[in-house]
């Protein structure tokens, strides 16, 4: 009892000392700002007292290999992008605030490509290979306080190449967060929430975690928790725990009654607030985490249920890079990209081949999307000379483990990937890995399926299903083989991890449409391969690598198999890197994109989206700017209608209809100048109704933005679509103009693009020429507030500006 006293009275002197100014006791920094970097190597400059003067100054996230230019001879190679990496560091000097003194201070980082090492005030912390995960650093020995200065300092490796499949992107290209706490504290990390039961009634939450205070004093803290739903508390309650020393673990279960249960198109979220607090009531720490309450199930005929309800599962692969970009961290270019994937009606996404950055999963849990979160491309066997495998063995535990306890408590996240076609499916260490990661997994979370992206279709063949360890097994194209899946893998759950790999070029149409292209035909001649002399590939969805098929028949495979609970397309948007099948330069990014690298959708979108929501869609495509005479495959993609018609000037050209084997029509038409109009109908009436029209002789340039009034000092974005029309407002479908972007006020522009897979002008140039009559171009605002005006000209073309508020 006299200890008790004491504790509380230690306890209540403490909390003199444990908010700081704005009475927080436990804060996340931004730590983004005000960094040096210099691109080179210096072994000194992890000291102190190094002087980085004339080091550049930027602030994070930051990649320094996307403001090259393109490379021929990268040593990346064009699988890699075709851009350089190479050595950095960065610095930052940095005062503690006075209220930090005496409190635990580590920093997060949440994504640094590679090999990071980072010393604080001359001590060295560590080291990360892997340029995926976040990790942080206690930094709390180490520094000195007000008015003395900190420094801490990052060496960046990423000079070993050929590395990542695909593009990484080099340097702090994540957020970075200086994370101060009491000494009395939670770690963060271990919170964890679960819905072990869930109903339209009721759910029981599970909340545990663990918490810690500084040996040698007895204490017997309370812990409170707290939901919110909106802005209600629904639920409040507390504890006191056991008398303790060191660190304790604590466990809560929460009944909520009629919970709101998150899907895809109620994405709910429910806020959960943890604090530790003394007798009195008073803060020690608060730790906080969105969650969602929801079940699902695979089921190993009928495919996957969200809530009880049977849901196909449409979604795309995504790999990391953010276009123009590159992987410079940006949630307003994330939001969009996902934004762009919702309209399509896309319900998930996998991360592929890594785990993304947090904040892509906090969009993909208020968004609305079923996340597969992935691990590796490789175990320890290689697919580049200097990959992840080289760490894998010291590292994989550490890294997964980072993975599962980062992103647990999504409710988004539906499934954890160990693997991407691995190459140990081949041989018996297969097995014994694939049991490890399980199980390193399952430790830290119970409660979702692993599963690994796969390619061997024959059991016998397989170790990774041998070690009859995955609860999902997801197998990459092989279509041809989703019917016979049942027998060879009796009672297990499937899903198709990859489908497509279909190769297109937004704008470019070849005929004939519809005989099929297999570009590479195989392996042997995919090194040296090329077809089209500018390095396209036609926008019908005709043309495939040979481990792929079209994305027509490969949804259909999904869609017409029910023991799949459904598909990741390969991928949602190009990416840098792999510019399968022209693996030569001058092409760099990919051909495999629903959408191109600058977020303008292909035509196969329309496919998507007539299949995967609700919605009434019709498109019609090519364009209509032909050689008179010619013959022109006239595709629409419609659906929520029974038929359509196609008119030319006026005169019908027959009417069509879908089949339960082709999701497209098609007319051949000589062309002639004019209007081409499709119309759809249902039961007789009219549904949509679209036309397209022959452009005249290119006259101006349109400028669209995506938002026009930013927010400053956040790093906030506008994507402006830059469009060449002639003067009736047609765009000018083969456009090729070199547009150049001038900007003044308080904005910058971030990146430019065209979509076009062989573009070798750096993607951070100011200097654009469109693509088949689009270009982007991206405005990022500044710290300073005001007016920003972009305006593009190019010799023969009416200029165009726009005003964007930097608020
Ligand atoms: C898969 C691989 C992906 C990508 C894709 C392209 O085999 O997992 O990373 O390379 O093929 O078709």
């Amino acid at each position: 009892m006299k200890i008790r006293s004491f504790s509380y009275f230690f306890l209540f002197c403490f909390f003199l000392l444990n908010a700081d100014s704005n009475g927080q006791v436990r804060s996340a920094l931004d730590f983004n700002k005000d960094w040096k970097f210099f691109l080179g190597d210096d072994s000194t400059a992890n000291q102190t007292g190094f002087d980085d003067g004339k080091w550049r100054k930027l602030s994070l996230p930051h990649d320094w290999s996307i403001e090259s230019d393109f490379i021929k001879d990268a040593p990346a190679t064009t699988q890699g992008g075709a851009l350089p990496g190479g050595i950095g560091w960065y610095r930052k000097t940095f005062t503690l605030s006075a209220s930090a003194k005496d409190k635990n201070v580590s920093i997060e980082f949440d994504g640094v490509y590679k090999n990071s090492e980072v010393w604080i005030n001359g001590h060295y912390l560590g080291k990360r290979p892997n340029g995926y995960v976040s990790f942080s650093y206690d930094l709390t020995p180490f520094l000195l306080p007000l008015p003395q200065k900190n420094v801490i300092a990052v060496k960046v490796d990423n000079s070993q190449q050929p590395d990542s499949r695909w593009y990484s992107g080099s340097g702090i290209y994540r957020n970075v967060k200086l994370i101060v706490t009491n000494k009395w504290r939670f770690e963060e990390s271990t919170l964890f929430v679960t819905s072990p039961f869930v109903s339209q009634d009721s759910a029981i939450v599970h909340v545990n975690g663990l918490f810690k205070v500084p040996g040698g004093h007895h204490v017997s803290p309370r812990l409170r928790v707290s939901v919110v739903a909106g802005n209600k508390i629904i639920y409040s309650n507390s504890i006191t725990t056991d008398y303790i020393t060191q660190s304790s673990d604590f466990n809560f279960t929460i009944t909520i009654k009629h919970p709101i249960l998150w899907s895809i198109d109620i994405p709910f979220l429910y806020k959960l607030k943890v604090e530790l607090l003394n007798a009195g009531d008073i803060q020690f720490d608060v730790i906080s985490t969105n969650f969602g309450v929801r079940y699902f199930d695979f089921d190993s005929q009928k495919g996957f249920f969200l809530n009880g309800k049977p849901l196909k599962i449409q979604g795309v692969c995504m790999h990391h890079d953010l276009g123009a970009l590159g992987a410079a961290f940006n949630i307003n270019a994330a939001k969009r990209q996902l934004k762009i994937l919702k309209e399509m009606g896309c319900n998930a996404i996998r991360f592929s081949h890594n785990p993304p950055a947090s904040e892509m999963l906090d969009l993909c849990d208020e968004m609305g999307f079923l996340v597969t979160d992935e691990a590796f491309d490789m175990w320890q066997k290689r697919k580049n000379k200097f990959d992840y495998h080289l760490d894998f063995k010291e590292w994989h535990k550490t890294d997964l483990e980072a993975m599962v306890l980062r992103d647990r408590n999504h409710p988004s996240v539906i499934m954890w990937s160990i693997g991407n076609e691995i190459r140990e499916q081949f041989d018996s260490t297969g097995t014994t890995i694939t049991k490890e990661l399980v199980s390193i997994v399952k430790n830290l979370d119970p409660t979702r399926p692993v599963t690994a992206a796969l390619t061997e279709t024959f059991p016998e063949r397989n170790f990774i299903t041998k070690a009859n360890a995955l609860d999902v097994l997801g197998f990459n194209y092989k279509d041809y083989d989703y019917s016979e899946l049942p027998r060879r893998f009796p009672d297990q759950k499937f899903i198709a991890t990859e489908t497509a790999s279909a190769l297109e070029t937004r704008g470019v149409y070849q005929m004939l449409s519809d005989s099929n292209r297999i570009w590479p035909p195989n392996f042997k001649v995919q090194d040296t391969f090329s077809a089209n002399p500018d390095h396209t590939s036609s926008a019908y969805d005709n043309t495939y690598a040979y481990w792929g098929n079209t994305h027509e028949r490969s949804w259909l495979a999904v869609k017409n198999n029910s023991h799949i609970a459904g598909a990741f397309v390969w991928s949602g948007f190009d990416y840098l890197g792999e510019p399968i099948p022209y693996p030569k330069f001058p092409a760099r990014s990919s051909y495999y994109g629903i959408i191109d690298l600058a977020g303008f959708p292909k035509d196969v979108y329309y496919m998507y989206q007539s299949e995967w929501n609700a919605k009434a869609v019709l498109h019609l495509f090519p364009h209509w700017n032909w050689k008179v005479g010619e013959l022109v495959d006239v595709w629409a993609y419609y659906n929520n209608a029974d038929e359509i018609e196609l008119f030319l000037n006026g005169r019908s050209l027959g009417i069509r209809k879908k089949t339960d084997t082709s999701l497209h029509v098609m007319w051949r038409v000589p062309f002639e100048a004019g209007t081409l109009k499709a119309v759809s109908k249902k039961n007789g009436k009219i549904v949509l109704a679209k036309e397209i029209k022959t452009a005249g002789a290119s006259n101006r340039i349109q400028l669209l933005a995506d938002k026009t009034n930013l927010k400053a000092g956040v790093n906030d974005l506008s994507f402006i679509t830059v469009k060449i029309l002639d003067n009736q407002g047609n765009l000018i479908p083969d456009a090729d103009n070199l547009v150049e972007f001038k900007i003044t006020g308080n904005g910058k522009i971030a990146g430019t693009d065209n979509g076009y897979q062989a573009d070798i002008v750096s993607l951070q140039s100011n200097k654009r020429n469109v693509w088949k009559g689009l270009a982007l171009v991206i405005i990022q605002s500044t710290e300073k507030k005001g007016n920003i005006t972009l305006t593009a000209t190019s010799p023969g073309l009416q200029s165009a500006s726009i005003i964007l508020r930097n608020n």
